[in-house]
């Protein structure tokens, strides 16, 4: 039997997840079939049922910007999920529901941790952002227990009512609040991909910060270089981000955790 697998989300032609679950697959012996498919707006309901109806499937990964859709169409879903309301993998069960995960917050403590060697307990970190990148990783980072975690938006209602969910635990902060040289500073906005600067001062990074843009690409991304340019820190993208939300997705559905640094190396050496 051939395990079906999808990713879900428009635009979805530049997945790399069929690649990633590929290498996956043939790490663990499992056989599979992994498509894109594409959502145009308010279909990702009839599209997952469609998916779903058909024979040997067995899950899909959500994407921008289906992950409300997919959190509102699980039949049952993971605290992490209720936490970020947002779902990035599904899985059929036994009797026939859906239950939906949210393995974007683990992908990144995974990167940081075990890929990065970066540490989170006891650290002070600033989070910039307050998307739906940025509530679907705020649980895992604070379970690590920081020293304190301050949140940053353009938009600083939004990190209010974002930091209200995790009762004192975040603080979000306007830019003339924001502390020197923070431990780890990570980029969950979007301004990467349009190579727009975001509006920090430079102090809030120091030598010895760790830099993480949640968004990859090819070269830098202009985030990791503005922190570059500030002070003697490191910096990392979001690909191995990516690389390890999958392994976690690939656990729920077949109950194995694969090894991550063949497909990140992988997956780095084809950007
Ligand atoms: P996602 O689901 O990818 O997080 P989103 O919900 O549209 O997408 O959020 C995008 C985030 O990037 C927001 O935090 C946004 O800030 P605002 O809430 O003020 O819009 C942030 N963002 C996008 N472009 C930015 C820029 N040029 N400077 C600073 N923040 C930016």
């Amino acid at each position: 039997m051939t395990a079906r697998l999808a990713v879900l989300g428009n635009p979805i032609v530049h997945s790399r997840s069929p690649e990633i679950h590929g290498l996956f697959g043939e790490q663990a012996g499992i056989e599979l079939s992994y498509e894109r498919i594409l959502v145009p707006d308010g279909e990702f309901a009839a599209i997952a049922g469609e998916f779903f109806a058909r024979p040997e499937a067995v899950g899909v990964n959500v994407t921008v910007p289906c992950k409300a859709d997919a959190w509102r169409f699980a039949g049952v879903t993971s605290d992490n999920a209720e936490k970020a309301q947002a779902v990035n993998t599904l899985r059929l069960q036994a009797d026939g529901t859906l239950s939906g995960h949210n393995t974007d917050g683990a992908g990144l403590v995974a990167d940081l941790i075990n890929n990065l060697g970066w540490q989170l307990q006891d650290q002070r970190i600033l989070v910039l952002g307050a998307g739906g990148a940025v509530r679907g990783v705020m649980a895992n980072l604070l379970a690590q227990q920081p020293a304190k975690l301050h949140l940053w938006n353009r938009t600083r209602s939004r990190a209010e009512a974002l930091v209200s969910a995790f009762g004192d635990k975040a603080q979000a902060l306007p830019v003339d609040q924001l502390e020197t040289a923070y431990d780890l500073v990570i980029n969950g906005t979007s301004a990467s991909l349009s190579e727009q600067q975001i509006a920090l001062p430079a102090s809030i990074i120091g030598d010895g910060s760790c830099c993480y843009d949640m968004v990859y690409g090819a070269e830098p991304t202009l985030f990791n270089r503005w922190c570059l340019a500030q002070a003697r820190c490191r910096v990392a993208d979001g690909l191995g981000m990516l690389v390890e939300q999958a392994a976690v997705a690939f656990e729920i559905w077949f109950g194995v955790r694969p090894e991550t640094r063949p497909a990140l190396a992988h997956v780095r050496k084809t950007l």
